[in-house]
């Protein structure tokens, strides 16, 4: 559960640093989860995110990142990329040797994960931020700050005597510190520069209202779906007049097999009151032209309407057909 909350933690990041996406900055995430079972079984999986997109992945079983996009290479060359695999491989084995002295050292019980939190932000004016924090059982103990590894505020105390193993490695240090000032920077222009037509891709939302299941007598589940909408922050909300109105439920948002967004956003209301209600939707491919979808009782009659004008033609018919056909009966008799 704990893990949960950091994964929590740490998309609540996303979603801010994605915020910023608009001022030019497409955040950059690592994230590493590594659990370990016991004393010799374990596995890794690696994931790296450009934005809201998953752009390589590592798992346990393979020897290398998988490319998920046709630019997940950037503009880094066929060798520079490889350099930084072998150094990810090297990474990885240590790694886990390391986590499995120290699990022996500390005599930490098994099983537990630990998770990495890695990543940069290149902005346009000033030097880029970066971070390396790491997570024990879903809480942060430790983070790489400037030059050196630094227990969090809360960690328990053997985490103190990681930190001043960790820190005695001075190579790793360096390692750690050229990757994320430098080869994170580096690569992270160079791939916002190749994936810049995706990344700046732009879908309008298809929207539509309709009633959710009965929920008792005499309320009434309104519900707005949103669909097929890129990229994925999306603002959905139900409103009467300039009000915005309490009780409603939002979904996840869902991806479609097209890589857009899907959400639905509905809300409980008294019957009665149904009606004057609207669903705002705000998305960045709509500029400030939002869609606004009336909720009114008749549009649950339309069909009906319809059903009505049909059966009055479709009689209507009948009637013309039998009030002629005498007419031809004569003219053959
Ligand atoms: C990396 O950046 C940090 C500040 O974020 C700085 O303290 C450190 O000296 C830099 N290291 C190298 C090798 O550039």
């Amino acid at each position: 559960m704990r893990w949960l909350l950091f994964l929590l933690l740490c998309e609540l990041h996303q979603i801010w640093a994605s915020s910023e996406a608009s001022q030019g900055t497409v955040p950059f995430r690592c994230l590493q989860i590594s659990s370990f079972a016991n004393s010799s079984g374990w596995r890794t999986d690696i994931s790296l995110w450009l934005g809201e997109l998953l752009t390589h992945t590592w798992k346990n079983d393979s020897n290398s990142f998988r490319f998920l996009k046709p630019w997940s290479q950037g503009t880094f060359t066929h060798k520079q990329w490889q350099k930084l695999q072998h150094l990810f491989q090297v990474y990885r084995s240590s790694f886990t040797r390391d986590v499995q002295e120290f699990a022996k050292m500390l005599q930490v019980n098994y099983p537990f994960d630990i998770q990495m939190y890695v990543g940069c932000d290149v902005k346009p004016k000033s030097s880029p931020e970066v971070f390396l924090h790491v997570a024990f059982q879903g809480t942060e103990i430790l983070s790489f700050q400037g030059t050196c590894w630094v227990p969090a505020p809360d960690a328990p105390q053997w985490v103190d005597k990681v930190c001043e193993v960790m820190n005695q490695d001075r190579g790793t240090r360096e390692t750690v510190q050229w990757l994320l000032n430098d080869t994170c920077p580096e690569f992270v222009r160079g791939i916002v520069e190749m994936g810049k037509s995706e990344l700046e891709k732009q879908v309008k939302p298809v929207a539509w209202l309709s009633r959710g299941p009965a929920l008792g007598p005499g309320r009434l589940l309104l519900v707005c779906h949103v669909s097929g909408f890129y990229p994925k922050p999306v603002q959905v909300t139900w409103m009467r007049g300039e009000q915005k109105q309490p009780g409603t439920q939002q979904g996840d948002i869902l991806p479609n097999a097209d890589g857009t967004w899907s959400l639905q956003v509905s809300l409980d209301v008294v019957s009665g009151e149904a009606a004057g209600l609207t669903c705002h939707i705000k998305h960045s491919s709509l500029g400030d032209q939002d869609i606004i979808l009336y909720w009114e009782v008749k549009h649950v009659s339309v069909g009906l309407i319809v059903l009505v004008i049909l059966l009055l033609l479709l009689i209507g018919g009948g009637l013309f057909i039998r009030f002629k056909k005498p007419c031809s009966y004569q003219d053959i008799l």
